[in-house]
């Protein structure tokens, strides 16, 4: 259970953003988002190599590789690695790269398998990576077997959300999330099951629209007929946490508003914060889940070079037990994929335009601090002084940043 003073200060937060009339005393004008941090080659060279291929990333949900033998190849960040369901029941990754001349030990997307072996010469590994087998072992008298296991990528869960870090020295996964698990944990994470996943190819680079995700003043513009009816953005409240991860709670415009699109399916357990409000965690650096007791969407934001991405959604939904899912899930994946043609409808031009002359940087207010947040961490995960100083973020927001 959340500790109530939690639901009671973001319930709180709530109210004081109405009331103001100002930002809160102190806090700072937000310099200019320097427009190379989303067109430079060399900046977006650094970003590859320090944040995305050292982040925890999420990759896929437990169902996907339900049991023992069940693989998925997951390629998002440029390397090929393979996720499997082990016979004792852990999850593993490795990289899809025999340890003997670094042919694939999978070629297809997913599937099932007792065991790895490479189909250029028929080393075999076991589900747990270890190299079991060779082919003419006397062709390799001095060969220890046990040297040369499939190489490991981090693998670990929050529930049944399997994430990879291509970092082996990561902090664990658990840790590096704080404090999102202890806030996630009402819904049960370990309970939630599979239902949806779609992806969606974007001309722009990937900070572009991930920034809309980041923040509601854009509801009344582009959302007017849709999430604007239902949300209030001039009540969120915002709070910035460590590792560049944040959350935003936007109250419905009535209190005891339900989702007619979502009536009667299962519901999770949770709090009035939740039930009642637009909750949206971000996970550093490119998770954003909007919570709902009727079901998580995660909406993925993955780079494909330069100025191209893929948002990609997932759906999940609490235990329906057995029998077919909810009749209401098709309506309700459509209504969202409205909703997000709606965010995605600019990026592309926006793409053109920061590449232009006449874009010089981005102009944040208040409540768009997270997405300053979110470039400060970049340049933390990069390491500053690799940065030239005309594409640095100032750190500003520290003394805001609370677990
Ligand atoms: S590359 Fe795999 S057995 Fe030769
Ligand atoms: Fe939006």
């Amino acid at each position: 259970m959340l500790d109530s003073s939690i639901v009671e200060r973001h319930l709180a937060g709530m109210r004081y953003e109405f009331e103001r009339t100002t930002p809160p005393d102190g806090f700072p004008q937000l310099p200019m988002i320097p427009a190379g941090r989303y067109t430079d080659p060399a900046f977006l060279a650094l970003e590859r190599e320090h944040l995305w291929k050292k982040a925890w990333l999420y990759a896929c949900h437990l169902d996907e590789v339900g049991n023992p033998g069940d693989f998925l190849l997951w390629t998002r960040t440029g390397s090929p690695i393979v996720i499997v369901h082990g016979k004792d029941g852990v999850i593993r990754a490795f990289y899809n790269s025999c340890r003997h001349r670094g042919a694939p030990i999978v070629q297809t997307e997913c599937g099932h398998v007792d065991g790895f072996v490479c189909k250029y010469h028929g080393w075999t590994y076991g589900l747990d990576g270890k190299l079991v087998n060779l082919r003419d072992r006397r062709d390799f008298p001095n060969l220890d077997m046990s040297a040369y296991p499939l190489n490991a990528v981090r693998c670990e869960r929050l529930g049944n959300w399997i994430f990879v870090n291509e970092d082996p020295q990561a902090e664990p996964l658990l840790e590096h999330l704080k404090p999102i698990p202890g806030y996630l944990a009402e819904i049960r994470p370990h309970e939630t099951r599979f239902v949806h996943k779609k992806s969606y190819h974007v001309k722009c680079n990937v900070k572009v629209l991930l920034d809309a995700f980041l923040e509601v003043y854009h509801l009344k513009s582009i959302h007017q007929n849709t999430v604007d009816r239902f949300l209030d953005h001039r009540g969120t409240t915002i709070s910035l946490w460590p590792h560049g991860h944040s959350y935003m709670l936007t109250p419905n415009r009535r209190p005891d508003w339900e989702d007619p699109g979502t009536k009667g399916m299962p519901k999770l357990p949770t709090n009035e914060m939740i039930a009642k409000n637009n909750p949206s965690f971000h996970f550093y650096p490119n998770l954003v889940t909007p919570v709902a007791d009727s079901g998580i969407p995660f909406i993925l934001f993955w780079p494909k070079g330069e100025r191209e991405m893929e948002i990609e959604v997932q759906w999940f939904s609490p235990d329906w037990g057995d029998g077919p899912l909810h009749p209401l899930w098709e309506k309700r994946i459509e209504n969202f994929e409205r909703i997000l043609y709606e965010d995605t409808q600019f990026a592309e031009q926006i793409q053109v335009s920061v590449e232009s002359p006449g874009f010089k940087g981005m102009n944040l207010n208040y409540q768009e601090r997270r997405i300053y947040h979110w470039h400060e961490e970049l340049d933390r995960r990069i390491g500053v002084e690799r940065i030239p100083a005309h594409l640095r973020v100032e750190p500003l927001l520290g003394a805001y940043v609370a677990a």
